[in-house]
């Protein structure tokens, strides 16, 4: 597939993030936004989607923003549907994650942080990347990017659910990508290691190998345009994952049980 360019398209070209209120979601937001450009831009806090569509239009592009929880995942197909009549979209990407951990002192992550996590990390992504790609598949045209995580890749014991809804993000997005590609129709994963946002500044300790959200918005895009199946970023992770390959589950396993990581409350 040829690598898209904002130009290679009429005008106005079309891009829908999810999370586009904060973090890479909104640093993908800044990316794309020129003129010729409408930015969509969905996430909860209606103050940042407000803060980054102002900047959006300083840039010349248009945008609108809608607040929604992706928990609700009927409301966020409507609301999907109702866009792309509107409105083709060129560009969806699906960069609204939730990353909670095992709360202090306790055995398990609650039942219900494993149930928002689910819909929000995997569920609701599906189903809209679904959605959408059928829609483009008759139109044979446009680009789906879904953003997973290295996480998927481990066995997280205090992010059960976090790195569960990232692995079946991670093999969905792959196996849409391998149906799509005859209806010229891309699927990018995209899994990154640390990036500098408020997700990973809730963490306490080390951040190794981080990467700005800047330079994984320009990692990112580069990717979606290209129509690659998978972006890992940054390659030590690429490395870690191989080598966790070859060694024996239990080594592993205990190893990560004995990770300390604990986070500050949500922004
Ligand atoms: N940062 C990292 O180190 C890292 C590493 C690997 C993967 N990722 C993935 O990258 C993606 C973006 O994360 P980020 O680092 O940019 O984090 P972030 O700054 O915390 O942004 C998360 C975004 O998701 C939205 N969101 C969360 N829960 C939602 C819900 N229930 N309904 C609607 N929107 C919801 C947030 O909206 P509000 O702001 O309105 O709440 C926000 O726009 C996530 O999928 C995350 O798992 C991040």
């Amino acid at each position: 597939m040829p690598e898209t360019s904002v130009s290679s398209y009429n005008t106005p070209f079309h891009v829908l993030i999810t999370g586009g209120s904060s973090g890479i979601g909104a640093a993908l937001a800044l990316h794309y936004a020129r003129p010729g450009t409408h930015l969509t831009l969905w996430g909860r806090n209606p103050e940042r989607l407000e803060d980054v569509a102002t900047q959006v239009v300083r840039r010349g592009a248009s945008a609108g923003i809608l607040s929604l929880d992706l928990c609700r995942t009927d409301d966020a197909l409507a609301a999907l549907r109702k866009a792309d009549d509107e409105r083709k979209i060129d560009i969806l990407i699906l960069g609204a994650g939730l990353g909670d951990i095992r709360p202090e002192g306790a055995l398990t992550e609650t039942a219900e942080q494993v149930h928002d996590i689910s819909l929000v990390n995997f569920t609701t992504p599906a189903t809209l990347a679904t959605e959408m790609a059928s829609r483009m598949a008759v139109r044979k045209e446009g680009r789906i990017a879904l953003v997973g995580s290295v996480a998927a890749f481990h066995d997280l014991p205090i992010a059960t659910a976090y790195s569960g809804s990232k692995a079946g993000l991670a093999r969905f997005s792959t196996a849409l990508h391998a149906a799509m590609t005859p209806h010229h129709v891309s699927v990018t994963l995209i899994s990154p290691g640390y990036v500098d946002t408020p997700m990973s500044q809730r963490l306490e300790g080390a951040r190794p190998f981080l990467v700005s959200s800047q330079r994984a918005a320009r990692m990112i895009a580069r990717a979606i345009g290209q129509g690659r199946a998978h972006l890992l970023f940054p390659w030590p992770f690429a490395i870690a994952r191989f080598l966790e390959m070859l060694v024996p589950r239990a080594i592993v396993h205990r190893l990560l049980r004995t990770a300390e990581v604990r986070q500050r409350p949500t922004h």
